[in-house]
């Protein structure tokens, strides 16, 4: 298994969408496997794969507060299959988003179709932080960024926050 590094934002590749896995192979095993050190690693509880400059519809998780509780999922293709009416608020971060959050609203509980690691066909149904977690991971499949779903004021200046900490990392 391997460290990946996490692209941040403003970042092209964080922009696109995301191909799907035509078949669960070694290769994509072995990108779930190092998604997931690199999450565990960050820490964070969600990483998608365009977030490791991979460019498929590969997603991985853990709301486990412990590392007793690890409890960890990988998805291949994951679709939205349902989501309630209700909805819910949290404040949300992201490792490509690195020290800004905000709240984002999102229906309280969804039904996700995708294939595990193993290449089989599964269905969760999510609520609480998971459904939450599970659908900004998603997004990132489409080139959407939980900061996308605030005010264009709030969404530019943590633009230009991330890119001025590049630039000044970069000039070190
Ligand atoms: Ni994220």
């Amino acid at each position: 298994m391997a460290i990946l590094p996490i692209l941040t934002a403003p970042d092209p590749r964080l922009k696109a969408k995301a191909a799907r896995v035509a078949t669960v192979d070694d290769r994509i095993r072995t990108l779930m496997a190092d998604m997931l050190e690199t999450m565990y690693k960050a820490p964070g509880i969600g990483l998608a794969a365009p977030q490791v400059g991979v460019g498929e519809r590969v997603i991985v998780m853990d709301t486990g507060k412990t590392e007793e509780d690890r409890n960890p999922l990988r998805m291949a293709n994951p679709e939205i299959v349902w989501a309630s009416d209700e909805d819910n608020t949290y404040e949300e971060g992201c490792l490509s988003v690195p020290e800004h959050y905000g709240n984002v609203v999102r229906p309280k509980e969804v039904k996700v179709r995708y294939l595990d690691q193993d290449g089989a066909a599964r269905e969760i149904h999510a609520d609480g932080l998971l459904a939450t977690v599970v659908q900004h991971e998603m997004d990132h499949l489409d080139g959407i960024l939980f900061i996308d779903h605030l005010s264009s004021l709030k969404r530019n200046m943590i633009l230009r926050k991330l890119l001025k900490t590049k630039r000044e990392a970069e000039a070190e």
